[in-house]
């Protein structure tokens, strides 16, 4: 009773995985499908894993039992049969245009027209991707964020000849699983999340570069300063809060902004001297060797997880 449909998740690694775990909360059937027969194996372990620890810790999503949410998910060994009657194909495939290109063209011979082929590939245009593709109208891409079981952004980006209802049918579809889908209304280098990452990089390149700051102390300003606001609202929110609303934020405050990123600098170069001065600041805290890095991504995640019922309490959808 609870199998709302079938999804097929290609292909296992990261994101794979993740996208498995969220789809089975939703109540889905997933197949997965790698081109390597170990992966599966080692994902439908990984995840068996993974839900009994989230159990444990009371931040299992939806409202099926990890037994119920286990015998959702399946390994599928013929990419063929996995696609076989499913609603949703979410390529998870390595970030390599021709590789995921050669994989929409496979899978553009054996769908039908019902299907949506998704893709969440972080940096490849939709353009690119589904070029010619005869099934593009039901193409899109739907970019996680890592790791997406606590963080639920996914962003939606529509080829120019996506159809409105396939927009509509995944923003649906990533809601019912419990992610938080917003729409790029034209595709553009970086998409959104990146684009504005990449502008705080660069900012903070540049003032740890010409000696303003400290790595360690730039890095403070977000996570004390900013980040403790933009957990719950936007820069744009951040702007009406902080005046009696958006109009008169602007009349006191876009002049001095103005002339604050006029002193901005040009694209860094991410010289290798500076990246070992940043490195050094980061070891002292995360040494860069593989357990440390992986114990403080354990952290991260049990940070980020805490966060998210903090929210659902404080935002009720
Ligand atoms: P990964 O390298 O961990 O996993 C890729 C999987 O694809 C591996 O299991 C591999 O065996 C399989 N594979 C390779 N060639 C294949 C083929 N021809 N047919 C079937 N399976 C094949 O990669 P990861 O990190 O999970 O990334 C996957 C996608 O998700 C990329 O497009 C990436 O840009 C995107 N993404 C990754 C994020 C991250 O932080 N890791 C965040 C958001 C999106």
């Amino acid at each position: 009773a609870f199998i709302c449909g079938i999804l097929c998740v290609i292909i296992h690694g990261v994101i794979g995985r993740s996208w498995a775990m969220l789809f089975a909360s939703g109540g889905f059937q997933v197949k997965l499908y790698d081109i390597e027969q170990q992966q599966i194996r080692n994902a439908l372990e990984n995840i068996r894993k993974e839900m009994k620890l989230l159990e444990q810790a009371g931040s299992l999503k939806g409202s099926l039992s990890v037994e119920e949410q286990l015998s959702l998910i399946s390994g599928c060994p013929n990419i063929q049969e996995a696609v076989e009657g499913a609603m949703h194909i979410q390529e998870c495939v390595p970030e390599d245009l021709e590789l995921k290109k050669k994989i929409f063209a496979q899978l553009d011979s054996i769908i039908d027209d019902r299907v949506i082929l998704s893709s969440s590939t972080s940096c490849l245009m939709p353009s690119k991707l589904f070029a010619g593709l005869v099934h593009v109208k039901q193409c899109i891409v739907a970019h996680p964020v890592n790791p997406p079981y606590y963080i639920p952004l996914v962003e939606l980006v529509p080829h120019p000849e996506t159809a409105p209802t396939t927009v509509d049918r995944t923003h649906a579809l990533m809601k019912k699983i419990g992610q938080c889908p917003m729409r790029v209304q034209k595709e553009v280098a970086g998409f959104v999340l990146n684009r504005l990452q990449y502008a705080i990089i660069s900012e903070a390149w540049r003032l740890v570069e010409e000696g303003i700051v400290s790595p360690s102390d730039l890095d403070l300003v977000m996570s004390e300063g900013l980040g403790m606001r933009y957990a719950f609202i936007g820069p744009l929110e951040t702007m009406h809060l902080n005046a009696e609303g958006m109009l008169s934020y602007c009349d006191r405050y876009s002049e001095g902004i103005k002339h604050v990123l006029q002193t901005f600098g040009p694209i860094p170069e991410f010289s290798r001297a500076t990246a070992e001065k940043v490195n050094q600041d980061m070891c002292m805290k995360v040494p860069d060797d593989p357990e440390h890095l992986a114990a403080r991504r354990q952290w991260r995640d049990e940070c980020l997880m805490r966060l998210a019922k903090l929210k659902s309490q404080v935002q009720p959808q």
